[in-house]
């Protein structure tokens, strides 16, 4: 079932750039979905759309099959749905402490003290800074602030969690963490759609890949059909997965089968090692 729907979302800055241009996209519960697209792209106006910062100017989007109701009560309930977590998290935190800020949602929500408290260590535990309830926001690294603004939605208990390239300014082990932070979040079930530049990742980690270019979802592939379906990449000018390229390469060289296409590095070794493994048996 789709969570999501934009039905040719058209919007405008008031300088005039073009933000959508007739964007149309399905977000099906449950699933992890990047959003692929070059700078300029529209992915971040897309986002906004998403938790009705942004309204459309024509088209509209659908939630849970309703459409969105821009009433204060109707963003109200929207944005304790949809999670949205910024590209600089020093957009989203503005407390002095972590416990303060994560509590804003939850208190803003009418909870009571008890629940507030439950859910703030509860979404601290969940981004591994359980530890850091008391710390001071201003003096934490990029990457915990990036988690504190994750837990900060995550309090909101939403059902879809919206990243704008959460993975950018993060180094090699932040991102391997934040990983295991996002596989957590779809093991409970939340819904997931990041933006990211990253192809490889977004091959290795989503379910579905949405492409973005000029202000429109040029088309929606499940990562499983990336590999064959690899034209509608290049057509808008972007790379093949790594591991892609190279299975190709090895298949056309008659190395490897040309199915099973790999997902990740790990995979494509382990079909070289039977491969070779094979070889040396028929070999004795
Ligand atoms: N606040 C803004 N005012 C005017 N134009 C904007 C604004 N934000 C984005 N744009 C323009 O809208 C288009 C889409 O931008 P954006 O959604 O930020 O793309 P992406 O996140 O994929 O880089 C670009 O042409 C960009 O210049
Ligand atoms: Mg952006």
């Amino acid at each position: 079932m789709n969570l999501l729907e934009l039905d040719n979302v058209c919007f405008s800055y008031p300088d005039g750039s073009v933000g959508l241009n007739g964007c149309s996209l399905a977000i099906q519960r449950g699933t992890r979905n990047a959003l692929i697209g070059a700078n300029g792209s529209g992915k971040t106006t897309l986002f906004q759309h998403c938790n009705g910062l942004l309204r459309p100017q024509s088209g509209r989007l659908r939630y849970a099959g309703a459409a969105l109701d821009y009433s204060r009560g109707g963003l109200r309930q929207l944005r304790s749905q949809v999670g949205m977590v910024f590209q600089n998290p020093d957009h989203q935190l503005f407390s002095a402490s972590v416990q303060e800020d994560v509590s804003f949602g939850p208190i803003n929500l009418g909870l009571d003290e008890a629940t507030v408290r439950r859910r703030v260590s509860e979404a601290l535990y969940a981004v591994g800074m359980a530890d850091c309830a008391e710390r001071a926001v201003h003096n934490l690294s990029f990457g915990q602030k990036k988690r504190v603004c994750i837990a900060g939605v995550l309090a909101m208990q939403p059902e879809l969690l919206v990243l704008d390239e959460p993975m950018a300014g993060l180094d090699h082990r932040m991102r391997t963490e934040f990983l295991a932070v996002l596989d957590g979040l779809h093991a409970q079930g939340i819904t997931l759609l990041l933006a990211t530049h990253d192809i490889d990742f977004a091959y290795r980690w989503a379910d579905r890949i949405h492409l973005m270019a000029a202000g429109q979802c040029a088309a929606s592939l499940d990562a499983t059909d990336l590999a064959e379906k690899g034209d509608a990449l290049s057509a808008l000018g972007l790379s093949l997965p790594t591991v892609v390229e190279l299975h190709r390469r090895l298949a056309a060289q008659g190395l490897l089968a040309k199915r099973p296409a790999p997902r990740t590095h790990a995979e494509l070794l382990a079909l070289l090692d039977s491969t070779n493994h094979a070889k040396d048996e028929t070999c004795r």
